[in-house]
């Protein structure tokens, strides 16, 4: 394991995710750095460091020696939401190569890398492979395959994928291959209730609660789900396609073959439940949201006969709701849209978004709400990168517990 008082940069450093883990294996931050105002005055405000601002600019000499390279260098060139572009992207897709270019100068034992899970298979595996040879021939060994992990593998309530890339010098020692068998290992059992907050420990607790128009949707779908026992279609329910034969749907003929399928199976739906539906639809319009374009249900929960809408976590999404078991959060994002906790008819709050991301409660968060969700939905867990970082310095057990050949 790496001694106590180690050495470490945090490039592309946000609000310290890397941070809090290095340091509470011991280790001293001695350099980061980020482009974004807010994230550099939060990182301050916590860890009392001047973060310096575009990496580009900084000259590899200008860095004080260290052991540790963290970095969860920029993913919009590779995740699904951006265009794709990875390394043809001149202005982010080439900020993996700021990264090598300083572990170039300095020879720091270690690198650990992070990034989303597109990473792996963008560009056929092209953009993986230029990744893998760059730091192999940087001097590093690294495992074949990019690794990856979700907090919730370890019992952590949130889904979030993404991919470590844990890096070691060649003169330093090997990497064993990781394993963790998703289908294989049980995953633990996870509860959002780990991290949420008494009401009562919320300030200004009316800011973050839904409003009646919200209440009156979701008690509208409450009432659908109930009266139909939970039973529901293989596909989210369109409110516009409960209608008697795919004939009414306007521009049904034109539709794709995956909307003329939820079409079908709505119409299907009608007509096995048309009773209780033709009373429901009564109900339906006098509820404002509904009326307003919000006709969709993504049921992405239970199947049980008690089921109901109020025992869930749900996203608002354009179109509708989407509804998830209360098990663990759908990965933080940096484009708001923040989860709702209909049990407390209430949005998360951030400080619930600092514990879904392994922040101690110790953390001062941005006093705007706005960036304090995107900076956490920009971040990174720190128990998982605790847990690379350990597997990367050879601690025992966690080499142990992942190491291929034991699994
Ligand atoms: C995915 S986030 C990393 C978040 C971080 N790991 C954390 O725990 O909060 C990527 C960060 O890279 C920063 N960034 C983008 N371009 C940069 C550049 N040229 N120089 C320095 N930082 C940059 C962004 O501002 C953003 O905060």
């Amino acid at each position: 394991m790496i001694r106590k008082g180690f050495k470490f940069i945090d490039l592309f450093c946000g609000i310290g995710g890397f941070h809090q883990a290095m340091t509470s294996l011991g280790g001293k931050c001695v350099f980061a750095s980020d482009i974004d105002k807010e994230c550099q005055k939060t990182y301050r405000e916590n860890y009392g460091i001047e973060v310096i601002g575009d990496i580009t600019k900084v000259d590899a000499k200008d860095i004080e020696p260290f052991n540790v390279l963290c970095a969860g260098f920029p993913c919009q060139a590779f995740s699904h939401a951006g265009k794709q572009l990875g390394f043809n992207d001149q202005t982010r897709g080439t900020l993996f190569f700021d990264v090598i270019r300083i572990a170039k100068h300095h020879k720091p034992e270690y690198m650990l890398l992070e990034n989303v899970k597109n990473l792996a298979m963008h560009d056929n595996g092209h953009t993986w492979q230029v990744i893998y040879d760059t730091i192999q021939a940087a001097g590093y060994n690294v495992l074949k395959d990019p690794v990856i992990f979700s907090p919730h593998f370890i019992g952590l309530p949130q889904n979030r994928e993404r991919v470590f890339i844990m890096c070691i010098r060649k003169d330093v020692g090997d990497i064993p291959e990781f394993a963790f068998d998703v289908k294989k290992n049980d995953l633990p059992k996870c509860s959002i209730e780990d991290i949420l907050l008494d009401d009562s420990e919320i300030p200004n607790i009316e800011k973050y609660r839904i409003n009646q128009k919200q209440i009156d949707l979701i008690n509208l779908w409450d009432d659908l789900i109930k009266g139909v026992k939970c039973d529901l279609p293989g596909c989210p329910i369109y409110g516009e396609f409960l209608v008697p034969s795919t004939m009414e749907i306007p521009g049904f003929d034109d539709f794709p073959a995956w909307k003329k399928d939820y079409a079908t199976k709505n119409v299907a739906y009608y007509l096995k439940h048309k009773t209780f539906i033709d009373g429901w639809m009564k109900r339906a319009e006098k509820v404002e949201m509904y009326q307003n374009t919000r006709r969709h249900l993504e049921w992405q929960t239970y199947r049980g006969e008690n089921e109901s809408m109020w025992n869930h976590i749900m996203q608002f999404r354009q179109s509708g709701l989407r509804v998830k078991r209360p098990t663990y959060f759908p990965a933080l994002v940096a484009i708001v849209q923040t989860s709702i906790l209909a049990m407390r008819k209430r949005y998360i709050v951030p400080r619930e978004c600092a514990r879904i991301q392994s922040f101690p409660d110790t953390f001062k968060i941005n006093p705007d709400d706005h960036i304090a969700y995107k900076q956490f939905g920009n971040s990174v867990n720190v128990e998982v990168v605790k847990l690379f970082a350990k597997y990367l310095f050879g601690d025992k057990k966690t080499r142990e517990k992942y190491t291929k050949y034991n699994n």
